[in-house]
């Protein structure tokens, strides 16, 4: 059986990181290190990310995340077999820094060099982890990202809907910088949901009388603020319990949403006769524990094993990125120094 080593980098948003992946064929995979390093505080002035300080903070860290990479997991550039890295979708600037590192890893040894999609990546943690096979059902929720996939192969998958406008957990940080509460909203607006009143304020609920999987979550924003907007014309402003029950009904409607249209998917992905029918989710959003619990529920209906990757694994990292890069080298995928970063890669 072949034993790989693989080194990814992953610079496509706010997060630069470098990890190294090891599996032995037929083996589970195993994570010798997986190194994150945030860029939150150079943003969090901006509300938002900003690409040209991201691109930089990349193109400074890369080298760091790299030799701690390997420093953590006690191998040098001489036992990998592979460099992967993130070649897009997602900021221009980022995986730019990330492919060039890549590539000079490459030339200077001579490893081989995989480009990895971004959401390939994210999309094949549950075998990472929990080595689930082929096909399974993927919800991928985060900041950035919101569909509904079929994973059928590391470079195959199908997709049944997504988001037509902002990604769930953009909603969840619009919805707190509505209210004040701190970034990134998905943890303050859960917090502020649990002490409130999920049925006072009535938020639509989108799409959801149309068919298909697709989604939407801008309208939430807009009826947020008009009902924030009343309450500041009748009273002068929110109390603590308005914004708790505001985040509570908001919650409630992304909740809703996200497990009718999951029951969709899982009728669509059943109706192929899958032999052990799996769900997986993974983003930021997956660390919301309603949102969860309304997975999970939708999945003992339809008798669907459910399955989260650890937090740490849902969020942007590298050893997802190492290893999408190992499941494509073992299916004898290459790339050359001509690697591209791609702003806009769909699956
Ligand atoms: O996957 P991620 O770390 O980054 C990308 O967007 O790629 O996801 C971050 C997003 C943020 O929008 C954050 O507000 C959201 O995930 N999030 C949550 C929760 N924790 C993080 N949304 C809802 N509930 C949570 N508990
Ligand atoms: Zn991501």
């Amino acid at each position: 059986a072949q034993t790989l080593t693989i080194l990814g980098l992953e610079s496509s948003c706010d997060d630069t990181a470098a990890a190294v992946v090891r599996q032995t064929e037929g083996q589970p995979a195993e994570i010798l290190s997986s190194v994150v390093h945030g860029q939150t505080d150079l943003h969090s002035a901006y509300g938002g990310v900003v690409p040209e300080i991201a691109a930089r903070a990349h193109a400074e860290k890369l080298d760091i995340c790299v030799r701690q990479a390997l420093a953590e997991a006690g191998v040098t550039l001489a036992d990998l077999d592979a460099v992967a890295v993130t070649a897009g979708p997602g900021l221009i600037g980022g995986v730019m820094s990330g492919v060039m590192c890549a590539k000079g890893i490459a030339a200077a040894t001579g490893l081989p060099l995989i480009g990895v999609n971004h959401l390939a990546g994210h999309a094949l943690t549950p075998r990472l982890t929990d080595q689930i096979a082929y096909p399974y059902l993927m919800l991928l929720v985060s900041g950035g990202h919101c569909q509904y996939l079929i994973a059928q192969g590391a470079e195959q998958f199908s997709r049944l809907g997504g988001t037509i406008d902002d990604a769930p957990g953009e909603a969840f940080d619009k919805t707190a910088r509505l209210l004040g509460l701190p970034q990134p909203g998905g943890p303050s607006v859960e917090g502020e949901a649990r002490q409130g009143d999920p049925k006072r304020f009535r938020f639509p609920r989108p799409l959801l009388d149309r068919p298909g999987c697709d989604l939407s979550f801008s309208g939430l924003k807009t009826a947020l603020m008009r009902m924030r907007d009343q309450l500041v014309a009748e009273q002068g402003g929110l109390t603590r319990q308005d914004r708790a029950d505001l985040c509570a009904g908001f919650q409630a409607a992304v909740v809703d949403t996200l497990a009718e249209k999951t029951r969709r998917a899982l009728a669509l992905y059943l109706a192929e006769d899958p032999a052990d029918p799996v769900v997986a989710v993974a983003g930021g959003v997956a660390a919301n524990a309603a949102i969860r619990a309304a997975l999970e529920t939708v999945c003992a209906e339809a008798d669907a094993r459910f399955t989260a990757p650890p937090l740490r694994l849902c969020t942007d990292n590298a050893a997802m990125i190492a290893y999408a890069g190992l499941e494509r080298f073992r299916s004898g995928a290459r790339d050359g120094l001509d690697l591209t970063a791609r702003p806009r890669w769909p699956l």
